[in-house]
């Protein structure tokens, strides 16, 4: 059997999603080589429907990294979202509340601006890879894998960042005795789907009904994202567009507003929960964005704290390699996990407020309509939601 060919480089990084791959960006930019692996090919990847709200500091660090300006051409900036409950709507101004705005621009685009912009920069990105192990994490790390045509690789890198999604493999490598697990199960989950629709709206709805929450968002002029909550064992396959249809108008319709409906083109149920692994590092192994945390959907925090990560570890490798203090990466994780807790605080409100437990009594939904019209009745209420909603203020 042919022997592995070696691969020397400073930053090996698992997961070619938007935190690995934009690490290798501004790396790349700072003269500092990396290799990326990934087990997706591009096409699954750029194929798999995702979230879509970009908080600003990620869209300044797409653009201020020279990634691409598609997100201010394409991306529609949103000022404000409603929130609807009782059967009427009260809008959360973010402009006016915090003076700052978030962006519609999908997830699957910020992963195809960065491939793109990797691909044209020459940086060593490779897809469809299989057999991948890793040692040596507590020393120089190195990494076996076999690429997408059989030929087998050994990378020998200073340091190994897993950015390998929620299922991590990196994550797994870690020793028990070497970290804590936080976990909240949710006793419901997201039934999302695309519609090829008119919007029914400018800006997103979160609507808390009787019947449970729904989210109205868009993607185009023509196609519309929507999400209802359901219980996590939901199948799709009992769900004609009839059926959907009505499950959204009991939650949304009411008091002169109609939803624009459509054939639906794609559905799917979406799990629920908060996770976090500390210390987001074992040796030289950073692990970051999914990998490391994830939040429930409502509020979309999960791929701004993926970005928020890597800008995070990129300064503390950009110092190693400029300097050679490790202070900054030393800090890393507790620097990123305070923006996680942050946002892990975020989801659970927003998930708990909007969502209706279906065992919920008489007591909690009138609470939670109490808690809603607090916070909706209260200028500081609103603003609370409005920072957390755009990524808080002197976000680092
Ligand atoms: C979308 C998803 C979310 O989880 C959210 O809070 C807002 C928007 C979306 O897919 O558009």
């Amino acid at each position: 059997m042919a022997a592995r060919k070696i691969i020397t480089t400073q930053v090996a990084i698992m997961g070619a999603g938007p935190a690995g791959l934009m690490l290798s960006h501004l790396l790349a930019k700072a003269g500092i080589e990396s290799t990326v692996i990934e087990i997706r090919s591009h096409k699954q990847i750029s194929e798999t429907v995702r979230a879509g709200i970009l908080e600003h500091g990620t869209v300044n660090l797409l653009v201020d990294s020279g990634v691409s300006e598609r997100v201010l051409r394409e991306g529609d900036r949103h000022d404000g979202i409603e929130l609807r409950f009782h059967g009427e709507s009260h809008r959360i101004d973010f402009k006016e509340l915090v003076g700052e705005s978030v962006w519609l621009y999908p997830q699957t685009d910020v992963f195809l601006d960065l491939a793109a912009r990797r691909k044209a920069d020459g940086g060593d990105v490779r897809y469809s890879v299989t057999d991948t192990t890793v040692n040596d994490l507590e020393g120089k790390p190195r990494v076996w894998f076999t690429d997408a045509e059989g030929v087998e690789f050994e990378i020998q890198a200073e340091f190994l960042v897993g950015a390998d999604g929620s299922r991590s493999y990196c994550r797994r490598q870690v020793p028990e005795a070497s970290r804590t697990q936080y976990f909240h199960e949710y006793p419901f989950a997201w039934f999302g789907i695309l519609a090829e629709a008119q919007r029914s709206s400018d800006e997103l709805i979160y609507a808390s009904s009787d019947n449970g929450f729904a989210l109205i968002s868009q993607r185009t002029e023509t196609v519309q994202r929507m999400y209802f909550q359901c219980d996590p064992k939901e199948n799709v396959a009992e769900w004609d567009d009839d059926r959907i249809w009505a499950e959204f108008r009991s939650r949304v319709n009411g008091n002169g507003f109609e939803l624009k409906e459509g054939p639906v083109i794609d559905k799917m149920v979406l799990p629920f929960r908060s996770f976090v692994h500390t210390p987001m590092r074992h040796g030289n192994l950073f692990l970051a964005g999914d990998a490391a945390h994830t939040v429930p959907p409502t509020g979309a925090k999960g791929l701004n704290l993926a970005i928020q990560d890597v800008k995070v570890l990129f300064e503390g490798l950009e110092s190693f390699y400029s300097n050679g203090s490790t202070a900054s990466l030393d800090s890393y994780s507790d620097r990123a996990l305070e923006r996680v807790w942050k946002a892990q605080q975020f989801s659970y409100w927003m998930t708990t407020m909007l969502h209706t437990p279906t065992d919920a009594g008489d007591f909690s939904r009138a609470r939670q309509l109490g808690e809603l019209n607090s916070v909706v009745s209260s200028k500081h209420g609103m603003a609370y939601l409005a920072e957390a909603y755009t990524g808080w203020p002197g976000a680092r």
